[in-house]
């Protein structure tokens, strides 16, 4: 079995997780990114510190490649060198923001799309039955999950107990004509062309179309990275605006290491043209109101919230994701976190670093 894995994004909150999952499997991993990161957020989205993290914990078992994706020949040299040694490729190098997508939506489509169709390329070109894993979005649903038959409870949003999709919403839901904001856009161009890459050239790629991925490895930033940015706002006494929905907008979250979990599962028995819903199911879900309370509860501190009536464009009321499509092709796979444990284990491990 070929043992190197390419992972881009590396040094953000999936990439480093993977990193150190297929180190830690005795796997030799290439890194690829730029700190793009912080040039989207600024400074507290920087990604160097994970970097440096990582290089440390990791050792000789990673090298870092600083490509940005959007240079085409810097990756085709990268994987012309590395040709058939490559034996798994996870692609989570991303522009992540819908927020952000409107103000460049040139540099959004680069890195989101074409950056995406740069690394299939050079894939097929140079290691074609590796395994390609893409980090797509719930946001190629757009705004369709809007119009599902919403309760209002107390502290949040809800469907009927009997409705087919209260589980989770499944892969069948569609991602046509609908509001996806310029980034989900972008994402639907390259969540459909790693399925034709699969599908046309028969390739094992798969799509996982995440809820909100989450972990210690987050760098936490108002526009990107709910429960982290949560959990920054009330240990920092930093305000935190509320957008629209009442605050009950619902959410579910993945730990990283689940989720790459389920990355390793599908190395191990790859399939074609595959697409996974991928987040906290039913196990591990909150509404915004839900998330402050118990990080309030966590931290002992009380949240300084502010609330404004317009949601964030094509914002989800309610998303929870449908895992049995995954669940029946991997049985095997669990979640192991739930909201909760998420912040929790945030709480304690950012004790350090994010101070009032
Ligand atoms: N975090 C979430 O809630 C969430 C939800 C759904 C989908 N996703 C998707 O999962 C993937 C990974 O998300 P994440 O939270 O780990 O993101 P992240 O922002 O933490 O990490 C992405 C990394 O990619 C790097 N990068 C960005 N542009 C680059 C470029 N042009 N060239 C090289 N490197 C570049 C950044 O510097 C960053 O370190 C993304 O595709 C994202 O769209 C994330």
């Amino acid at each position: 079995m070929s043992s190197v894995v390419v992972v881009t994004g590396s040094a953000g909150l999936i990439g480093s997780e993977s990193v150190r999952h297929f180190a830690g499997l005795g796997m030799d991993v290439v890194g690829v990114d730029n700190d793009m990161r912080g040039y989207f957020f600024g400074k507290d989205g920087s990604t160097k510190w994970n970097l440096d993290r990582l290089r440390k914990e990791v050792g000789e078992r990673y090298t870092h490649h600083d490509v940005d994706i959007r240079d085409r020949d810097g990756l085709l040299n990268l994987f012309a060198a590395l040709g058939k040694e490559v034996g798994l490729v996870i692609h989570c190098a991303a522009q992540p923001s819908h927020d952000w997508a409107a103000r460049e939506p040139f540099t959004d489509f680069d890195v989101n799309a074409t950056g995406t169709l740069n690394m299939l390329e050079a894939v097929r070109r140079h290691c074609p039955t590796a395994p390609f894993i893409f980090t797509s979005t719930n946001k190629v649903y757009g705004d369709l999950p809007n119009s599902l038959p919403l309760i209002e409870q107390e502290t949040r949003w809800e469907l009927p107990e009997d409705h087919q999709w209260y589980g989770g919403i499944d892969e069948t839901m569609s991602i046509d004509q609908c509001l996806h904001s310029v980034f989900g856009a972008s994402k639907v161009a390259a969540d459909v062309m790693v399925q034709e890459y699969g599908r046309y050239f028969d390739m094992p790629t798969a799509v996982f179309r995440g809820g909100t991925l989450t972990g210690p490895g987050h760098s936490a930033a108002e526009l990107h990275g709910f429960l982290a940015y949560v959990m920054r706002c009330v240990m920092e006494q930093r305000q935190y605006h509320i957008y629209g929905y009442k605050g009950k907008q619902v959410r579910d979250a993945i730990h990283s290491s689940d989720l790459v979990s389920a990355f390793e599962a599908f190395y191990r028995a790859p399939r074609v043209a595959e697409v996974y819903n991928m987040g906290g199911g039913r196990y591990s879900n909150c509404s915004v109101l839900e998330a402050f309370q118990l990080a309030s509860e966590i931290t002992g501190l009380e949240a300084r919230t502010d609330y404004v009536e317009d949601n964030r464009i094509g914002d989800h009321q309610w998303w929870i994701s449908g895992l049995s499509r995954f669940q029946a092709h991997y049985p095997q796979w669990k979640l192991t976190y739930d909201v909760p444990a998420i912040l929790r284990e945030m709480y304690e491990a950012n004790q350090d670093v994010w101070k009032a």
